[in-house]
């Protein structure tokens, strides 16, 4: 059954409680114009390749295998793919360990393969984006392959090296290692190389000016080749300080937040080199670029994305997504998370680009749980509910919005009870460390559940009732969610009332309204604990975006005189009566 509350639909005696910020209309739409550009308008869907859809029978999603969706992924009206790597890998980090940067996975297909994929998503108007990993590549790439050789190998200076003979280097972050150290010693050589995350993952020395036109010349033949951009992996730690001094908790404290991250994102010529590479490469395409903003703190993120500045057009940070994690536990989740910190983190990243630059907006990717289950609420009774509810957020925000596949049918966390059951390489790491620490496994297995395990994001994409969700004839690589017999695209397809529905209702109201694209974004009632609302504003449009975050009733607490609002969209069949929003009611309503 089709909504009764369309675009003309009164809400009459409707008074919304909601309070309007005093902030005068401050737009940049009346000041100092935003840049109208095509992927600040774009909705982005985000590709796990891995685990899309497998046609040759090997367990492992393909570009056949995304080929055969084009017309699914064009149904949902999004206008850009992001592919997470696809590249040459021993997979140590599922192609985050890049061996050959011009090839393709064998696991995925070979080159003609993606060139029949780059051009059916042209022809059906679809942009592609590829993710550039180039803060490290693998220990497999002839480069390093060659590099630990011999101190003068000509390849020696492409990875950062530290000789044996002076010591043990000080101490830096390795991500993906049970003993947590980003230095490995390697025999070869008697010297220790860097890696920040796992010691199959080496860093590469962009001090190098070679090792830089390597990179400039890879990334113009893939723009050459008709690509649509990059999303560049952890972009902000490529610049390093090759001195490698002692860094002390004092340093960390007064200069990096008491973040590693953020020192790793302040290397000394990062921007510079940032600069070179929009010179060089960007600069000749009309192509998107985004950071992965790890380390991006909003104090420096405007130098990234700064038009004037010739750098990249977006990053994306980590504030959103770090929330609500327990201190001294692997992303374990508080079930006590605030919204009204929520609400501030994602209010005062709008801020940031209220004059200059553009923001994103995601709350999933493959580096997170399920959005509804980490927001939302993945009971039977709530699922649908909320991740329409987290759908109409995520659309209806200023920036770029970043939707993760499989969110779009509401997926939620596969809840793994073992720890054989996960593939990642992360999740691992830290399994491993708390064992050497003698830690409580068992309360590690379910703090993944609703917190950080990167598998939970990772499920095969679950496209019917068939076997293995109609991802794979064979065993998949990693175990598709026990609830795919209900919960899949074929099933939401004949239902209009569907998640899968709804997003592409939501991605269509925000293509008709620029006011959702570029209009001011106003916080309505910030202390709130249960609704988020806000107001976006665009040349005598306004919209009020209404959200339950809970599962019971909320209201809102100042009033804003609705008389002559119309419903544009609601996640129930009927829009709310009173000044009480519904279990994770979401509503957007034309002021
Ligand atoms: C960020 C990527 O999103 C993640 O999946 C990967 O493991 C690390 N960077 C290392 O490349």
């Amino acid at each position: 059954m089709k909504p009764k509350f369309t675009k003309t639909t009164s809400l009459g005696l409707l008074f919304l409680l909601a309070c309007l910020s005093s902030k005068p209309i401050m737009a940049q739409e009346k000041n100092a114009p935003i840049e109208r550009k095509w992927w600040k308008e774009a909705v982005v869907y985000q590709i796990y390749p891995r685990s899309y859809k497998d046609t040759d029978g090997d367990g492992v999603g393909d570009l056949k295998g995304i080929i055969s969706k084009l017309d699914y992924i064009k149904s949902l009206g999004i206008d850009v793919v992001w592919l997470n790597p696809i590249y040459g890998s021993p997979n140590a980090d599922n192609g985050y360990d890049i061996s050959d940067y011009q090839s393709i996975m064998k696991e995925f297909g070979t080159m003609e393969d993606f060139d029949a994929l780059l051009k059916g998503m042209h022809e059906r108007g679809l942009k592609l984006v590829m993710d550039l990993v180039v803060n490290h590549s693998s220990d497999e790439h002839k480069w390093f392959e060659e590099s630990r050789k011999s101190k003068d190998n000509p390849y020696r200076d492409y990875y950062h090296w530290w000789p044996a003979e002076k010591g043990k280097p000080a101490f830096r972050p390795g991500a993906f290692e049970a003993d947590g150290s980003g230095w490995r010693y390697d025999k070869t050589t008697n010297s220790y190389y860097l890696h920040y995350f796992n010691y199959k993952q080496p860093d590469l020395n962009w001090e190098n000016p070679k090792l830089r036109q390597e990179i400039y010349a890879m990334m113009n033949w893939w723009l050459k080749k008709g690509v649509d951009g990059f999303r560049m992996d952890v972009i902000p730690f490529i610049s390093k300080d090759t001195t490698f001094p002692v860094i002390t908790q004092e340093d960390l404290n007064k200069n990096y937040e008491e973040r590693w991250d953020v020192y790793m994102a302040s290397g000394p010529h990062l921007h510079e080199y940032l600069q070179e590479m929009n010179k060089e490469v960007l600069s000749k395409y009309d192509v998107m670029s985004l950071a992965e903003g790890a380390g991006m703190i909003k104090s420096t993120a405007l130098n990234f994305v700064d038009a004037d500045r010739k750098e990249l057009n977006m990053g994306y940070h980590f504030d959103g997504v770090n929330l609500g994690y327990v201190p001294g536990y692997f992303k374990k989740m508080s079930p006590d998370w605030s919204l009204v910190e929520f609400k501030k983190i994602y209010s005062d990243w709008d801020a940031v680009y209220d004059k200059k630059g553009w923001g994103t907006i995601y709350l999933g990717n493959h580096d997170q749980p399920r959005m509804t289950s980490r927001w939302g609420n993945d009971s039977p009774e709530f699922r649908e509910q909320s991740s329409k509810m987290l759908t109409t957020f995520l659309l209806s925000m200023r920036g770029t919005p970043y939707y993760y596949n499989g969110d779009e049918i509401g997926m939620v966390n596969a809840k793994f009870d073992k720890i054989d059951d996960y593939r990642d390489i992360e999740t691992i790491a830290e399994y491993e460390k708390l064992k050497i620490a003698g830690g409580d496994l068992k309360q590690f297995i379910e703090d993944q559940k609703t917190g950080g395990a990167r598998d939970n994001g990772r499920t095969p994409f679950q496209w019917n009732n068939t076997t293995n969700g109609g991802f794979t004839n064979a065993e998949p690589w990693l175990k598709v969610n026990k609830n795919y017999k209900t919960l899949n695209a074929a099933a939401q397809e004949k239902d209009p009332n569907s998640v899968l529905n709804y997003f592409r209702k939501m991605v269509k109201l925000r293509k008709n309204n620029p006011v959702l694209i570029y209009g001011k974004y106003t916080l309505l009632d910030k202390d709130n604990p249960n609704v988020y609302a806000y107001t976006r504003e665009l040349d005598n449009k306004k919209m009020l975006v209404l959200l339950n975050f809970t599962s019971k009733n909320a209201t809102v607490k100042t009033k804003i005189n609705t008389t002559k609002a119309k419903v544009l969209i609601t996640n129930y069949s009927k829009p709310a009566k009173t000044t009480t929003l519904r279990p994770y009611e979401a509503i957007i309503i034309e002021l």
